[in-house]
């Protein structure tokens, strides 16, 4: 993910930490990081996207300090949230101590810490662009959906700011829809759609050359068997 603030590529454009050297270290600034880079208005139209329904459970995957699962709990669900970085989680766990409908769990995209077939929804917001394999990812998640459960996930459509993976850690410029719609139904999901979420990234590059703005994606997807 991209942002105004964040550790600079080294002269010679080496990454000066990993992607996940990169989350432990922003963790503690992360919320205020993520209010300049895309709005509230993703979640929500995640949450609408999906249907929620109070009661059910859901898994927010690469949930980083809870952005999905804020709203999640303030809708009367139960979340699993997964996230490689452990200062991520607790970040969130200090934000959450009063809410006891939170699972913690540290996990990695190819093997997600979760049994198959027992959630209700997943969701993954900003976490797609990180992964080493996207379609590997996401057919982690639909594995982790039971019968009739939704995968949603919002992230960047394709795009060419090169200054997000070098300064942010971003593995992917974003995605084309139509490969992530295909991603969706190889992995079994029905009722797939890619949409536009009518919102935006917003970031600037370190030394404030450059200023990205990219249309963020939401994709669907129901579990049918
Ligand atoms: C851009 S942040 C988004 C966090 C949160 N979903 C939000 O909307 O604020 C991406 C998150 O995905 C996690 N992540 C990246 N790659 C991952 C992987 N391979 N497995 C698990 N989590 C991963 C990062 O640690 C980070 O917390």
């Amino acid at each position: 993910m991209a942002g105004s603030v964040g550790p600079c590529a080294t002269t010679d454009g080496r990454y000066r930490v990993s992607s996940k050297a990169y989350f432990e270290e922003v963790a503690q600034q992360w919320d205020t990081l993520r209010q300049g880079f895309f709005s509230e208005a993703v979640r929500e139209k995640a949450y609408a996207v999906a249907g929620v329904q109070r009661g059910k459970t859901a898994a927010d995957i690469g949930a980083g300090t809870g952005f999905v699962t804020e709203g999640l709990i303030q809708r009367g669900l139960q979340v699993i949230a997964v996230d490689q970085s452990g200062a991520m989680l607790t970040e969130m766990m200090r934000k959450f101590v009063d809410y006891g409908m939170i699972t913690y769990r540290l996990g990695e995209a190819e093997a997600l810490p979760i049994p198959g077939a027992t959630v209700d929804y997943a969701f993954a917001n900003m976490y797609l662009h990180h992964v080493e394999s996207p379609s590997g990812a996401i057919r982690e998640m639909a594995r982790i959906l039971k019968p009739g459960g939704k995968l949603v996930i919002t992230d960047l459509d394709e795009h060419r700011f090169e200054f997000l993976r070098t300064e942010h850690h971003d593995r992917w410029l974003g995605f084309k829809r139509e490969d992530v719609g295909r991603w969706f139904v190889e992995v079994g999901l029905g009722d797939v759609r890619v949409e536009a979420v009518g919102d935006s990234c917003s970031a600037e590059s370190c030394c404030g050359d450059q200023i990205a703005s990219v249309s963020i994606f939401v994709a669907s997807g129901k579990k049918i068997v």
